[in-house]
């Protein structure tokens, strides 16, 4: 990492002390050019960055930030297909997933697209012969019905592209997602659902994780027991597998041809461009998909050829390290304006905060400064009638990503122009805020009697300052949301670099799946509960008194 005694974080640091007091009200009042010079286009996604307490000056530190942390040189490693998860020793490669030119990837000597076009084309056969009705399950009737059953990485982004693509499904293709080990999430899709056309795909790169293997196992034994007889006939027939663990998919009793198979040098939550996109596939059809491909090839290229000054990513980086470091926010939160973005907030917390939720790094030293900020969100105009009132007055420095598409997919009349001055308003209220003595006018425009006013006065000021950017994509469709999810996926990697993290393990996930695992048979009654805490023992007694184990 660059270290915050390095000259450049110390330069930032100086700058920081200059301009902190600074309201965005100055910042723009200083500069009419402001919107021109701090927003940027891609092939029709914007990205405003001028309502971010930011000036020219702090920009540059930043990049000379990023220079210092030899950002060009991760990056030409990550395109190279280094082995840069070093605590895995795995190169991350998943631009190879949406590389779609004829050429080698990453290099000739390391090209790993022939197995790639390999699985794409094994999606293309699967995902045209089911969405033609001509995959049959056991009783001869086509799929009308598709369960994901996978979590994390191997849930949430087929999860949220497939929402957001909705407006592209096929009409009588339902779209199901099961994660969550609680029964009563499989159970009430299972209470719905008709086993003789029900396909479920079980996605898990290692085909080991608990949630998943419970769920599929939960949800062979339901299909074998309406299959009856044809009950060995039945699984090929309405199972599929993605997965890199080949060998633990033909164990669950899938033959080869069900299985698509991944790849050790994708991570899970960058995996959604991979098989793991099969729900995807299936909803939008194959073309649709590699249009979400090419709109994250788009973002690849130009993370790769633009410079850091024009560069989205890298921007969007910096500043978000401005904040965290130099401003000291401890969150950031995720606006979508759009219904179809429901599930994007979760999505990037995963992306974000599995990646850089980190204190330690590549080099296994403690960082000397805090990593990514708590992530999290929900889709406006709802978060606006929820918790909207602590961004504008709770006194917090909450970062806001607003998001929004210029033309609707769903063009019911007389929403789409009030969502957006909705969307506008409010990052502008938050930028801008009301002073007291535009509260003050205000009220005796209105006549309120001045003691009154007096009394009010203190509620009806808004300090503003609350720093956002906002991406505007044409509409919500596969090219635009590829470019919108590559972008945040280079963010993330730069953030990585500059901090000095492997973004791509997650090793803090593992504690309480190793404990899970100790106290499950303690709770079923099969082991004493030895060793444990004393909170903990006393809760599986609890649970053991009064649950059904
Ligand atoms: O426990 C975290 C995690 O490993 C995520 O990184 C991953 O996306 C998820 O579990 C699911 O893993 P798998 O695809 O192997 O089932």
């Amino acid at each position: 990492m660059v270290a915050p005694n390095s000259p450049a974080w110390r330069a930032l640091l100086a700058h920081r002390d200059l301009i902190a007091h600074r309201h965005l009200r100055d910042f723009f009042a200083a500069d009419p050019q402001r919107f021109a010079q701090m927003s940027l286009q891609l092939d029709g996604l914007l990205a405003d960055f001028s309502k971010q307490r930011v000036d020219t000056r702090a920009m540059q530190l930043l990049i000379e930030l990023a220079n210092a942390a030899d950002l060009v040189g991760w990056r030409d490693r990550l395109f190279a297909g280094d082995k840069i998860n070093v605590s895995e020793d795995r190169a991350v490669l998943h631009p190879a997933l949406r590389h779609l030119g004829l050429d080698a990837f990453p290099s000739p000597e390391r090209d790993v697209m022939p197995e790639v076009r390999a699985v794409r084309e094994q999606m293309r056969v699967f995902s045209d012969k089911l969405r033609a009705g001509l995959w049959r399950g056991f009783s001869g009737e086509a799929i009308r019905d598709v369960v994901n059953i996978g979590i994390g990485g191997s849930d949430l982004g087929p999860k949220m592209v497939v929402r957001a693509l909705s407006a592209y499904g096929r009409a009588g293709l339902r779209m199901h997602f099961v994660s969550n080990l609680d029964s009563a999430h499989l159970g009430h899709l299972l209470d719905v659902l008709d086993p003789r056309s029900t396909l479920f795909v079980v996605a898990s790169k290692t085909f080991t994780t608990q949630e998943t293997m419970l769920n599929a196992h939960t949800a062979r034994e339901w299909l074998c027991a309406a299959a009856g007889v044809n009950a060995a006939r039945a699984l090929p027939l309405h199972f599929v597998a993605v997965t890199s663990a080949v060998d633990k998919a033909a164990e669950f009793g899938l033959p080869l041809a069900n299985v698509f198979r991944m790849w050790v040098w994708v991570g899970g939550r960058y995996s959604l461009w991979s098989a793991v996109g099969l729900p995807i596939a299936l909803a939008i059809g194959m073309s649709g998909f590699e249009r979400l491909l090419a709109g994250g090839q788009t973002m690849d290229k130009h993370f790769r050829d633009a410079p850091f000054e024009r560069n989205l990513p890298v921007l969007m980086a910096l500043i978000g390290i401005w904040n965290t470091n130099f401003l000291g926010a401890g969150t950031s939160a995720v606006l979508p304006y759009h219904e179809a973005l429901r599930f994007l907030p979760s999505f990037l917390q995963q992306l974000e905060m599995e990646s850089n939720g980190k204190t330690v790094g590549r080099d296994g030293q403690p960082l000397a400064c805090q990593a990514n900020p708590i992530v999290w969100g929900e889709i406006g105009s709802n978060g606006q009638h929820a918790f909207f009132q602590l961004l504008h007055q709770g006194g917090w420095l909450v970062p806001c990503d607003f998001i929004a598409s210029a033309q609707s997919d769903y063009p019911l009349p007389g929403h789409q122009a009030p969502l957006m001055a909705n969307l506008l308003a409010q990052s502008a209220a938050l930028a801008f805020g009301k002073t007291e003595a535009e509260a003050s006018a205000e009220l005796r425009a209105a006549g309120v009697p001045p003691e009154q006013a007096t009394a009010l006065l203190p509620h009806k000021v808004f300090a503003g300052n609350q720093p956002s950017t906002t991406i505007i994509l044409p509409r919500i469709d596969p090219h635009s949301l590829g470019m919108l999810l590559a972008l945040y996926e280079h963010k993330v990697f730069v953030q990585g670099v500059v901090w000095g993290i492997n973004s791509f393990d997650q090793w803090g996930v593992e504690l309480g799946k190793q404990l899970a695992g100790r106290l499950l048979p303690a709770l079923k009654g099969e082991s004493e509960a030895e060793g444990l805490d004393q909170s903990t023992r006393a809760l599986i007694a609890w649970c053991r008194e009064h649950g059904d184990f």
